[in-house]
């Protein structure tokens, strides 16, 4: 069910949970000062409790109201970025951010979002929690559609059209006196060097003892269909090319376009409504065209295959 921005304005404030978009991925937002609400998200979504959420805000301002002991480089990044598709983890204002909404730990993630919709919106509401607005799991929404899809045909998003970058926001904490990434995403590892004078690396995962982006743990993004990424010998196992347009495959099979080779952007845009496709037509497996570019944003298309294809 579609809402004008009164009416999510007005849903928002009176505790509802709502579908909102924003420039990476549609969210599920609840306003920052209702922990009833908060919690709901985490029912629908079925997310475990010990899986954080991200803080959005209209202005920077509220990022220090909410946070402190900023680490080097932090302001020159906040300017550089936001509005956009970055997370900041910061240590947060312990009385100020319920601990559902950090898991208990005594860390934040904040973003400012670009998407003119959501700034009006967060102007008129407050800051918002919103996780993607997927069942935890599943590929994340770029379309008002999918969050439908996944929480009933009634349940109320705020109208985006579609998400304009298509993958999550790229997350970033300070680790050990430099800056690292707790997560790939819409913002290639590339763009932080001009300002931090290094790539940020990505966090391993087995680095992390308690964990430092939780959610990283979990299965993401996936498909009820069997993703074969790219294994010759088992090409014939399925109909099915998830590809590029530009590639000659066999006629024995039905390519899937995720675009073109030379449109990274355009690939991640569509990436998760091409996965989402495939279960909308029941396709039980398909094999994935890998061999593309390792870096820029073909590092967080190639993460986000590798985690939709995990065995659940
Ligand atoms: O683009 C995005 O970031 C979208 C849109 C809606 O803004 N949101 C999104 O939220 O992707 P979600 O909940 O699907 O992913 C948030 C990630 C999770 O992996 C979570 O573990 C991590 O951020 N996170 C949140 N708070 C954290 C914290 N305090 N410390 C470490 N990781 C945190
Ligand atoms: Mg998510």
């Amino acid at each position: 069910m579609r809402l004008s921005l009164v009416e999510a304005v007005k849903q928002l404030k009176s505790g509802e949970v709502i579908g909102v978009p924003t420039e990476t991925v549609y969210g599920l937002a609840a306003s920052l000062h209702l922990p009833h609400s908060i919690k709901k998200i985490f029912e629908l979504k079925k997310r475990p409790l010990i899986n954080p959420l991200i803080v959005h805000v209209a202005a920077l301002r509220e990022v220090f109201f909410y946070t402190q002991d900023h680490p080097p480089l932090f302001e020159e990044l906040a300017k550089a970025f936001w509005p956009g598709p970055f997370t900041c983890i910061l240590q947060a204002k312990l009385k100020l951010v319920h601990p559902l909404i950090r898991a208990n730990l005594t860390t934040v993630a904040l973003r400012i979002p670009a998407c003119k919709v959501t700034q009006k919106l967060l102007s008129l509401t407050g800051p918002l929690v919103m996780p993607s607005a997927n069942l935890s799991g599943r590929p994340s929404s770029t379309l008002a559609e999918h969050v439908e899809e996944d929480f009933g045909r009634f349940f109320p998003v705020l109208e985006g059209g579609a998400c304009v970058k298509g993958l999550e926001s790229t997350i970033l904490l300070y680790q050990d006196n430099k800056w690292v990434m707790g997560r790939l995403g819409a913002l290639a590892a590339e763009e932080f060097e001009s300002i931090l004078g290094y790539r940020p690396q990505l966090i391993q995962k087995k680095d992390q003892e308690s964990p430092l982006c939780p959610g990283q743990l979990f299965r993401h993004y996936a498909p009820q269909a069997r993703l074969i990424l790219g294994e010759e010998k088992l090409f014939n196992q399925t109909s099915v090319i998830l590809g590029f347009k530009e590639r000659c495959y066999p006629s024995s099979h039905r390519l899937i376009s995720l675009g073109s080779l030379d449109q990274p952007e355009q690939v991640a845009k569509q990436l998760y409504q091409k996965l989402r496709q495939l279960d909308q037509e029941k396709i039980e497996s398909v094999w994935v065209d890998m061999d593309f570019p390792s870096d820029r944003l073909w590092l967080t298309i190639a993460e986000r295959l590798k985690r939709a294809g995990e065995k659940a």
